[in-house]
């Protein structure tokens, strides 16, 4: 099955710098079976969908509010990220967790927003590497999943992809062994399982991201139960992308 590689630009390169990426990246692609995805800033919505509509290459949101109009200053709602042609939102990124204190309730409510409206979600979910040492993996796995994905019908979860980042691999040079993404991955399964069927559970699309580059991408992409990779840093730099997507 193609495997996912999804970039997170996070807040980098200004629109002309994205034009000059997709100069680069766009032919060194062409041929690649991989599903890519790029979640770009909002800004560069307009020119992703004019440059990708004609190429197997996705784009979508880093991010969505989890209201649905009105008084929100300086959020962008599902329907308008959709309006603009984007296939996915992440959701849940640590960094918007952190940053804005934002609950998983908050994630929930993101979610139900993003689906009602043919928004793909990308969830992000992971432990600190204070709750890794405590052998807590597991548990904050299953809280921040139950929390997520409250209320959505099974039905609904074929449009949800689920990345397992630990937040201390994030930027940090250090990954998780493939020992542990893979006992993460099956864990994640387990979950879905017991809260909609092991049928979802096993079409559940799963993907890693932290420190991911173009030496360490094919010993994790290929770990089992993970379905691809969500990439920051190395994403940013077209050439290394374009190889970590072949
Ligand atoms: P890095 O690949 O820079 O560790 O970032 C991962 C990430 O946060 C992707 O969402």
């Amino acid at each position: 099955m193609k495997k996912f590689v999804v970039a997170n630009f996070k807040m980098n390169t200004t629109l002309t710098e994205f034009g000059a990426y997709l100069d680069e990246f766009l032919p060194r692609v062409k041929d690649c079976k991989s599903n890519i995805i790029l979640c770009i800033p909002a800004t560069h919505f307009h020119v992703a969908n004019q440059r990708l509509s004609a190429t197997s290459i996705k784009f979508g949101a880093q991010n969505i509010s989890s209201e649905e109009s009105g008084a929100h200053t300086g959020e962008i709602s599902s329907l308008m990220v959709k309006d603009c042609g984007a296939f996915c939102t992440l959701v849940g990124h640590s960094e918007v967790r952190k940053k804005f204190k934002e609950s998983f309730e908050t994630i929930n409510q993101k979610i139900i927003r993003a689906l009602a409206v043919n928004l793909k979600v990308i969830l992000c979910i992971g432990e600190t590497k204070y709750e890794r040492i405590n052998k807590k993996t597991q548990q904050v796995l299953r809280r921040q999943l139950e929390v997520a994905l409250k209320g959505l019908y099974e039905n609904e979860l074929k449009n949800v992809i689920i990345a397992y980042e630990p937040i201390w691999a994030i930027g940090s040079g250090k990954t998780p062994s493939v020992k542990d993404v893979e006992i993460a991955a099956n864990d994640i399964r387990n979950i879905i399982a017991d809260n909609f069927t092991s049928r979802s559970a096993e079409k559940i699309n799963i993907l890693y991201g932290g420190s991911i580059n173009e030496n360490n991408c094919s010993v994790f992409s290929k770990i089992r139960g993970i379905n691809g990779l969500l990439v920051g840093g190395a994403c940013l730099n077209p050439k290394s992308f374009a190889n970590i997507c072949k």
